[in-house]
């Protein structure tokens, strides 16, 4: 049972909401059940040129689950979460409640961070992230079973500014991948979801806020190779879309520890957003598990926080069938 005021679902919801996705793009959908909130792939917000595979989407949701997994311990809840509780056709998670929980002195640190958490993609300051630093950041990837490794070794750095400078390039080569991002930047804000809306066709634009992506405002973010900072790579065992949706919840804990750590963060999207970028990666690290995000970390003053589209736009109306996902 969750057993909450619908003011604090909200609150709960919220908090989810603030979690990074592809150029904003909010791709969450929940729907409230009465014992347990789902959260949903909203079809309707995907980018099909510049993720065909959703799984950018994949794991901003993880990323929201996860945030909504610290809100609901924030408010004493002992979650129980699901991820494709029914299978391909379900949502993607289910939320639910047990007895009361004593919240974790750790977890409640990450959930004060949700609000301060920001993708800064100026040039850091040179300072570099200390040790220690470092050892909270793979244990809170280790804490949701994925593994960050640090790219430290100068030619690793060096292949990586290759490869990135190669994808950035084949990006803005591609006239689809850089229309969808005008588009999306243009598109107004998005009505409330219906579960009509959700019918797997989705290709229109609802971007989320008026505010232009950054990706599309002309600025190069930097390629991470040339600074100081800290580069990672983060991976999973499986590269399933329920690996991509745990993906994104260990991104995300790496993200708030990164914050409470008083880090600053970007994600270095374009590499792995294409699939032989992702293999070279996965040789170059020689585990053998699957690249999914690629982040750099370093120190740097705040950054103006984004928009995000209201909770109850994130709302499901209406009852879902297999159909509508
Ligand atoms: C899976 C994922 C992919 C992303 N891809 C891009 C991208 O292609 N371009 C970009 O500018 N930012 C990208 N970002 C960062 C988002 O732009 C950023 O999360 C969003 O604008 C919200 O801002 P915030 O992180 O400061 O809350 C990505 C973030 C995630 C989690």
């Amino acid at each position: 049972m969750l057993d909450l005021h619908p003011e604090q679902v909200r609150g709960a919801l919220s908090s989810a909401c603030r979690a990074p996705s592809l150029l904003n793009s909010q791709p969450w959908a929940f729907m409230l059940g009465a014992d347990h909130i789902e959260l949903h792939l909203d079809t309707r917000r995907l980018l099909r040129s510049a993720d065909p595979e959703r799984r950018q989407a994949l794991i901003a949701c993880g990323a929201a689950l996860f945030n909504l997994r610290l809100a609901l311990v924030d408010l004493g809840v002992r979650v129980d979460e699901r991820i494709w509780p029914d299978g391909p056709d379900g949502p993607l998670a289910r939320v639910s409640g047990g007895a009361p929980a004593r919240p974790r002195h750790r977890l409640l640190e990450l959930a004060r961070a949700i609000p301060h958490r920001r993708s800064n993609p100026r040039p850091f300051l040179a300072v570099p992230v200390p040790i220690a630093f470092q050892q909270v950041l793979l244990q809170a990837a280790a804490g949701e079973g994925a593994t960050l490794h640090l790219v430290t070794e100068p030619h690793s750095l060096v292949s990586l500014r290759t490869w990135t400078v190669d994808a950035r390039r084949r990006d803005r080569a591609d006239p689809e991948r850089v229309s969808e991002r005008v588009r999306w930047a243009e598109a107004g804000r998005s009505p409330k979801p219906t579960a009509a809306d959700l019918r797997a066709d989705g290709h229109r634009w609802t971007p989320t806020t008026d505010e232009v992506p950054r990706s599309v405002d002309g600025d190069d973010p930097p390629d991470g190779a040339n600074e100081q900072p800290l580069i990672a790579v983060l991976t999973t065992v499986t590269d399933t879309p329920g690996g991509q949706v745990a993906a994104g919840l260990a991104l995300e804990r790496t993200l708030l520890s990164a914050t409470a750590l008083g880090l600053s963060m970007s994600t270095l999207p374009e590499l792995v957003e294409f699939a032989p970028a992702r293999d070279r990666i996965r040789c170059m690290l020689g585990t053998g598990d699957f690249p999914q995000a690629l982040v750099r970390l370093g120190f740097d003053g705040p950054v103006r926080p984004s928009g995000r589209r209201p909770v109850e736009d994130c709302l499901i109306t209406g009852p879902l069938t297999a159909a509508d996902r």
